[in-house]
C-alpha cells in the first residue's frame, strides 16, 4: 500500500464514472481504457539547462506522479470488479548514468511504489507490451486520450499506433470533459494542498506591506557600505518599484518551499491597477503628478530622496503553487501619503470590500454564480451612487431614468468592473473551464440579469456545490480605455468621476472552499482597511 496521501486512484474512479455518462448508451458498458503522456522537462535552448518543470495537470491528478517523461494506461470497465477498482500502470523512467552525474535521477521502482497511489510501477520500455496485452484483454475497449493539441504532452506514434492496430476504438471526445467535471468538485487531500498554497501565498501579501511599512517608519536602513563594496542584502532595500515588491512576494514563497508561482505575478503600481492582467511589473512607484494609467510616472525622480512618494495604490495579485495546486489571491494597498489610502482611494477599497462581502454572505450550495456576479454590480451601482461617481435619483419612483434598476439595466457599471467576480480553481488558477461554463445557461431561468455584459468575463457559470473551490475577486477600475465609451453617459457625473480617475484600479480577491452551509475563507491574510493601512504604514 502506497504511503502516499495523495487520492489518485480515488480520482480515477471518479473520472471514469463522469466518462460513462458523457459516453453514447451503446458504449457505456465496453471496457475503457485512458493512455496519458506526463510532461517532459523542458531545457532552454544552448545551455544544457533545465527549465522549470511542472506535471501536466490531468496527469497529476490520475497518478500523483511529479516524475517527468512519464506515461499512464489506466482500464476500467462499468459493472464489473473494474469499477471498484481500475487498473492503475504508471511508467516512469529508468535512471540513466547521465541523470544521476548532471541531475537528480528519477526514482527506483521501489521507491515510486512507496510514494504512488496506482496499481503497479515499471518503465516505458515495457509499456508497448502492457499495450498489446490490454488490447487481448479487452477486445472492443474504447481508448481515450487527451485531445491532440500543444496544450497537452503527445503521445507518441507508436503507443496510439498499436491501439489503432488492434480491435479497440480511440477516442479524444470525452476525456477532457469528463476529467474537468471531475476536477471541479475537490476533496480533503486536494483542499489541504490549496489551503496550503494559499497559507504560503497569504503570508508573502503581508511580508510585502510589511516591508512597505518598514520604509514609511524610516526602520529600513541601507547597510554601512551597501550599494558601493557590497549588494544590499535583504531587510536593507526599500521597495519602490514594483519589481522590488514583486521579488519579496516570490522570496517569501520560495524560502516557504513553493517552488513555482501558480501564475507569474500581477504588480501594479499607480494607475497601472486599472490594467487588469498587467504584465511588466518593471516601473518605480510614481513619484510625481500622476496621469490616468500613465506607465512611465516619472520615473527620472525615483530615488531621489528629496521628493515622496506620490500618494498610489499597488496592486498584487498573485499566488504560489503548492504540489500542483494554486492560490490566487489578490491585495491592494496604499503607498506613499504614510501608507494610509486617499479618501477616494479608501472609498473606492471599502465600496470593492463592500462587493467582496456582500458576495461572502449569500455564499451556499446551490446558489447560482451568476447571483453572485449580480450581488457585485448592486453593490457598485449603489457604492457609485452615494459617491456621486453615479447620479441618483430623487424622485422615489424606483422606475425613474437614473434609479439604482435603470443603471444596472444600462451595463455602464461594466466599464468599471468590466472582469468575472471568480472562477473555479484548483490544479490551475482558471480550473476546468469545459466543466464551468455550460454552452446553454438553463439554471438561471427567472434570476434578474442586470445586463448582458455584465457575464461577457464571467468564467463560472454554475450553481454551487459543496466542495467546489471558488475565488471570490471583486474589483473597481478606472481605465481610460474602458471609460471612453461610457464617458457621456448620462448616469456619469464627470466632476465627481475625475476625482477618483487617479485611484487606477482595486482588487481584492480571496479563495475560498464551499461548504455544506456557506464557505470557508482559504486566504488567510487580511484585508480591512484599518488592519491594512496600520500595517502599510508601520504602526502594528
Ligand atoms: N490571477 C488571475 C485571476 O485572478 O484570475
Ligand atoms: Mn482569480
Ligand atoms: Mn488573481
Amino acid at each position: 500500500m502506497a504511503s502516499t496521501s495523495y487520492p489518485a486512484q480515488q480520482h480515477a474512479i471518479k473520472t471514469f464514472t463522469k466518462l460513462v455518462e458523457l459516453l453514447p448508451e451503446v458504449e457505456q458498458n465496453k471496457p475503457q481504457i485512458v493512455l496519458l503522456a506526463g510532461e517532459v522537462t523542458p531545457f532552454r535552448n544552448d545551455t544544457d539547462r533545465e527549465m522549470p518543470f511542472r506535471q501536466e495537470s490531468n496527469f497529476f491528478y490520475l497518478s500523483g506522479c511529479r516524475v517527468p517523461a512519464s506515461y499512464l494506461l489506466l482500464a476500467y470497465q462499468n459493472g464489473t470488479s473494474l469499477a471498484n477498482q481500475p487498473s492503475s500502470h504508471l511508467f516512469i523512467p529508468k535512471a540513466e548514468l547521465a541523470d544521476i552525474m548532471w541531475s537528480v535521477p528519477p526514482p527506483s521502482l521501489e521507491e515510486a511504489t512507496a510514494t504512488h497511489d496506482v496499481t503497479r510501477i515499471d518503465h516505458p520500455t515495457a509499456l508497448a507490451d502492457f499495450i498489446q496485452e490490454l488490447i487481448k484483454a479487452f477486445p472492443g475497449a474504447l481508448v481515450h486520450t487527451l485531445p491532440s493539441s500543444p496544450l497537452f504532452p503527445t503521445i507518441p506514434s507508436q503507443y496510439t499506433a498499436a491501439f489503432l492496430a488492434g480491435d479497440v476504438k480511440v477516442t479524444e471526445d470525452y476525456l477532457l470533459a469528463a476529467l474537468h467535471r471531475a476536477r471541479l468538485v475537490k476533496d480533503a487531500e486536494e483542499i489541504a494542498l490549496i489551503r496550503r498554497a494559499n497559507e504560503i501565498s497569504s503570508r508573502a501579501h503581508e511580508v510585502v506591506m510589511r516591508v512597505l511599512g518598514q520604509g514609511v517608519r524610516g526602520l529600513i536602513k541601507r547597510g554601512k557600505g551597501a550599494g558601493t563594496n557590497r549588494p544590499l542584502l535583504p531587510g536593507e532595500w526599500l521597495v519602490q518599484k514594483e519589481a522590488e515588491a514583486e521579488a519579496l512576494f516570490v522570496a517569501s514563497c520560495r524560502r516557504e518551499g513553493a517552488e513555482h508561482q501558480a501564475y507569474l505575478p500581477i504588480v501594479a503600481a499607480s494607475t497601472r491597477a486599472s490594467t487588469l492582467h498587467y504584465c511588466c511589473n518593471d516601473r518605480e512607484f510614481a513619484w510625481g503628478p500622476v496621469g490616468p494609467q500613465d506607465h512611465q510616472n516619472c520615473n527620472e525622480f525615483a530615488h531621489d530622496h528629496q521628493r515622496d512618494l506620490h500618494p498610489q495604490v499597488l496592486l498584487i495579485d498573485a499566488g504560489c503553487e503548492w504540489k500542483c495546486y494554486a492560490a490566487d489571491i489578490t491585495r491592494t494597498m496604499p503607498v506613499g501619503n504614510g501608507g494610509k489610502f486617499t479618501p477616494e482611494a479608501r472609498a473606492i477599497y471599502e465600496l470593492v470590500l463592500e462587493m467582496q462581502r456582500l458576495s461572502f454572505e449569500a455564499l451556499k450550495p446551490g446558489l447560482h454564480w451568476d447571483t453572485i456576479q449580480l450581488i457585485c454590480h448592486r453593490t457598485l451601482v449603489r457604492g457609485f451612487q452615494k459617491l456621486g461617481i453615479f447620479k441618483s435619483s430623487t424622485s422615489p419612483n424606483s422606475g425613474s431614468w437614473n434609479s439604482e434598476e435603470a443603471i444596472l439595466a444600462s451595463g455602464v457599471g461594466a466599464a468599471f468592473f468590466p472582469h468575472g467576480v471568480g472562477h473555479s480553481l484548483g490544479m490551475d488558477v482558471h480550473d476546468v473551464p469545459s466543466a464551468s461554463k455550460p454552452l446553454q445557461n438553463d439554471t438561471i431561468k427567472g434570476i434578474p440579469l442586470g445586463h448582458e455584459s455584465f457575464y461577457t468575463y464571467l468564467r463560472l457559470r454554475l450553481p454551487l456545490e459543496e466542495g467546489m473551490v471558488v475565488t471570490v475577486e471583486p474589483g473597481c477600475y478606472f481605465s481610460p480605455h474602458l471609460i471612453a465609451p461610457v464617458r457621456d453617459s448620462k448616469h456619469i457625473d464627470q466632476e465627481v468621476l475625475k476625482r477618483y480617475e487617479s485611484v487606477g484600479g482595486v482588487r481584492i480577491e480571496d479563495v475560498v472552499l464551499i461548504t455544506k452551509d456557506g464557505y470557508e475563507n482559504l486566504t488567510t491574510v487580511r484585508s480591512d482597511t484599518e488592519w491594512v493601512e496600520k500595517v502599510c504604514s508601520g504602526e502594528i
